[in-house]
C-alpha cells in the first residue's frame, strides 16, 4: 500500500508566509506540517509515500524530504504544478499505486490510527469528524456503516460528520476522476469524485475520528495546531548551553542553542543554533533555528528560522523566516511573512 501527501494547493489564506513556499512545509512544534503527516504514515506500517508537488517552490520540498531515507520511507516526487483540485492531483498517481492506497493533505494533522484506516473493504474509504460548523465543510450522508451521499458546504443541516483530510481508494477512483467536470471554483473535487463510486453502485465506507484534529490553512489554525502538538509531544529535552536561566516544565532546546538570563516556561519548542537572551519565552511557543531572541517576551507563537526578534512582547503570532521584529510595544497576533523587517 502507498501513501500519497498532497504537497501542492495555492495557501492563499496563509499569504504572507506562503509568498515564498508551501505552508505545508511550516513548522509547527519543531517539524514541518507534512512531516507529522510523514511520521504518522512511516509509524502506520507504510514505507512507499508520494508526495505531489505544487507550483510553490516545489524545490524546497525536495531538498527538505529528499528520497525518505532519512525518515525511514521512500519518497517518489509526482508533479501536478497549478492547483487543479484535490481530485486532479489524486489522479497523478494513477499508473503509481497499488490496488488500495491512501491519500492524506499535507497540511491537515489527524493523530488517528491508520493502520486501522488502511483496512477498508470498499471502493473507498473517508475519515469523518463531528463538526459545530458543517455549513464550512464538506459533509457526508451515512446509513448503517456506509456513505451514501457527499455535499460541499450544505447551506441546509444534512449531517455534522465532516471530511476530515484523509481517504482511502482503490483504482476504481481513476475511472471517475476521468469523467469529472472542474467545478464552480474550476477545480476536479475529491467529493465529486466519491459521489461519482456511489452514483456507479460502488460502496464507500467511513471511520470517525473522536478526538482533535486540524486543517492548518489560516494563521491561527498554525497556531492552535503548535499548541496541540507542543502539549501531546514535547518532552524535556535540553542539548544548548543555559546560562543564568529558569527553564520550567517540558521544553526542547536543541543542540547549538544558548540561553541566557531568561525565563523558559513550556512547553516550549527551540530549535538548532538559536540564542534567547534577557527574555521570557511562555508556554506554547515555538522557535525555529538559527533565532536571535533579546530582550523580548513571546508566548503563543510560532517563530520560523532566521528571525530576530529584539524588545518586543508578543503572542499568538507567526513570524516567517529570516525576518527581523525591533522596539517595543505589546502586540497580539503579528502575522509577518518571510524576509520582513518590521520595527513596532
Ligand atoms: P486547500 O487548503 O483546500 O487549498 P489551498 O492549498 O489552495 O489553500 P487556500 O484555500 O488557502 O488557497 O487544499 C487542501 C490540501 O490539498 C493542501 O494540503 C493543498 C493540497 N492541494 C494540492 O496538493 N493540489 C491541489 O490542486 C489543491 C487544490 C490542494
Amino acid at each position: 500500500m502507498e501513501a500519497v501527501i498532497l504537497h501542492g494547493g495555492q495557501g492563499t489564506r496563509l499569504r504572507p508566509l506562503t509568498h515564498t513556499g508551501p505552508k505545508q512545509l511550516i513548522r509547527v512544534a519543531g517539524k514541518p506540517v507534512s512531516q507529522w503527516v510523514l511520521e504518522q504514515i512511516r509509524d502506520a506500517g507504510i514505507r512507499d509515500v508520494i508526495i505531489i508537488l505544487g507550483d510553490n517552490n516545489p524545490s524546497r520540498v525536495v531538498e527538505y524530504y529528499g528520497d525518505g531515507s532519512r525518515f525511514g520511507i521512500k519518497i517518489t516526487y509526482v508533479y501536478q504544478g497549478k492547483a487543479r483540485g484535490l481530485a486532479d492531483a489524486v489522479y497523478r498517481v494513477k499508473d503509481l499505486v497499488s490496488d488500495k492506497f491512501i491519500v492524506y493533505l499535507g497540511d491537515n494533522i489527524v493523530p488517528y490510527d491508520l493502520s486501522k484506516f488502511s483496512k477498508f473493504n470498499s471502493s473507498a474509504s473517508i475519515l469523518l469528524a463531528k463538526v459545530d460548523n458543517p455549513n464550512r465543510f464538506g459533509v457526508a450522508v451515512i446509513r448503517g456503516n456506509k456513505v451514501v451521499k457527499l455535499i460541499e458546504k450544505p447551506k441546509e443541516f444534512i449531517s455534522d460528520l465532516a471530511l476530515v483530510g484523509v481517504y482511502g481508494f482503490t483504482k476504481e477512483i481513476f475511472e471517475v476522476i476521468e469523467s469529472l467536470r472542474p467545478s464552480w471554483r474550476g477545480e476536479l473535487e475529491i467529493t465529486d469524485a466519491i459521489q461519482g463510486l456511489i452514483d456507479r453502485g460502488k460502496e464507500v465506507e467511513f471511520q470517525i475520528v473522536d478526538g482533535w484534529w486540524k486543517d492548518t490553512g489560516t494563521p491561527k489554525d498554525i497556531l492552535e495546531a503548535n499548541s496541540f502538538l507542543l502539549d501531546r509531544y514535547a518532552i524535556r529535552s535540553i542539548n544548548g548551553e543555559i546560562k543564568d536561566s529558569s527553564i520550567d516544565g517540558r521544553v526542547m532546546i536543541e543542540a547549538d542553542s544558548v540561553i541566557e538570563n531568561s525565563i523558559i516556561r513550556g512547553p516550549v519548542y527551540i530549535g538548532y543554533g538559536s540564542k534567547v537572551k534577557n527574555s521570557y519565552i511562555g508556554p506554547f511557543t515555538s522557535i525555529g533555528h538559527n533565532c536571535t531572541v533579546e530582550n523580548s517576551e513571546i508566548e503563543y507563537s510560532v517563530i520560523l528560522d532566521n528571525v530576530r526578534l529584539r524588545g518586543v512582547s508578543i503572542m499568538d503570532s507567526l513570524i516567517g523566516n529570516n525576518s527581523i521584529v525591533e522596539k517595543g510595544g505589546k502586540w497580539q497576533k503579528l502575522i509577518i511573512g518571510e524576509n520582513s523587517s518590521v520595527i513596532l
